[in-house]
């Protein structure tokens, strides 16, 4: 078996998608269709090569535009139901998937109707083998106001929520920012998570704000807790993983990152591989891997390591992350 063979068939998890940003051109123009909506391009091949982003706040321009087709149960549906297919044939086995009911009830759509079709298509994906659980991500550059109002939405759905994060334009919305919210979504039970995105403004700082001041289980991105080695005695010490994104990086920053997150891993952090945004960062979960292994020369072992890092590190009851584990191994085991 060659290695993007063995990328590509062992058992994988991810814990960092944005299924809104799994919305491929080819689907946007069949809900536009199905809505009755215009889009500005000729095609979906006119719409992907219009793509045009280069840091995080143009990126997220585009990211938003795009939901617009996203209106009935049925679309968030087949949102989710296009990207387990798409993964399902990429080896994915269990995904940990982040949606932003902000970006969907501020356009008057209801929160209902986003998560009744999320958890449709959540109940599919069994049939092709990918279990799943959901991540409600607050919107950073939305008032702490609207935050609360979409925890008090989401209380009607408390067991369909396995934890929160915070995700959107990072540039002075610190962790901080939401410190009473997340205090308060411990209380109901929710698992936390923030985004602390690459090579922002303030980054370390708002690692440390995670670590210290809120409390979070991982942080998403964090790879600039390589700056401060307090921060990663921390990350390590407390078991605190990362959930990177090369080739993310790459179209809003500098790089991939490869060399960075090969350190961290070095350096006893629990670092995983994700997607983000796979339609507008062309590249599912293997498809990171790969371009990880690549660029950081990594050895089948250390791909295995980072493939377990992500279910160690998963919301998962300790059973079920055993048995993930388990099958891991007896899969490694078979291609010997
Ligand atoms: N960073 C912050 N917010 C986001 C992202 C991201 O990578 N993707 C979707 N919302
Ligand atoms: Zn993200």
């Amino acid at each position: 078996m060659d290695m993007d063979e063995f990328i590509r068939s062992i058992p994988k998890a991810e814990l960092h998608l944005h299924i809104e940003g799994s919305l491929e051109p080819e689907l946007k123009f069949e809900l536009a269709a199905r809505n009755g909506l215009e889009l500005p391009y000729a095609s979906a091949g006119a719409m992907r090569a219009a793509y045009d982003f280069d840091d995080l706040s143009s990126f997220l321009a585009q990211y938003y535009e795009g939901m617009s087709v996203l209106v009935t149960e049925e679309d968030f549906r087949d949102l989710a139901m296009a990207y387990f297919e798409r993964v399902a044939a990429q080896g994915l086995v269990y995904v940990e998937m982040f949606f932003d009911p902000q970006a969907h009830t501020s356009r008057g759509i209801a929160f209902e109707t986003v998560i009744s079709g999320l958890r449709r298509a959540q109940q599919g994906a069994e049939d092709v083998g990918i279990r799943s659980q959901l991540i409600m991500c607050f919107l950073r550059d939305h008032s702490v106001e609207s935050a609360f109002e979409t925890l008090e939405q989401a209380a009607d759905y408390r067991e369909w929520i396995v934890g929160v994060g915070l995700d959107s334009d990072e540039r002075d919305n610190p962790p901080l920012k939401f410190r009473e919210v997340f205090a308060a979504a411990r209380e109901q039970g929710y698992r936390l998570t923030m985004h602390c995105d690459v090579d922002q403004q303030d980054t370390t700082e708002h690692i440390r704000q995670c670590l210290e001041d809120i409390g979070v289980e991982r942080i998403d991105h964090g790879s600039n807790a390589i700056e401060d080695p307090g921060l990663v005695t921390q990350l390590v010490e407390r078991g605190i993983g990362l959930t990177n994104c090369p080739i993310s990086n790459s179209f809003v920053g500098d790089g991939t990152k490869a060399g960075v997150i090969r350190a961290l891993h070095e350096q006893g952090v629990l670092v995983t591989v994700n997607s983000d945004d796979p339609a507008y960062f062309p590249g599912y979960v293997a498809d990171n891997l790969a371009v990880l292994q690549r660029e950081a020369d990594l050895s089948r072992d250390e791909i295995v390591q980072l493939v377990r890092n992500a279910f160690t590190i998963s919301w998962l009851d300790e059973s079920e992350r055993q048995a993930y584990l388990d099958r891991i191994d007896s899969w490694v085991e078979g291609t010997h």
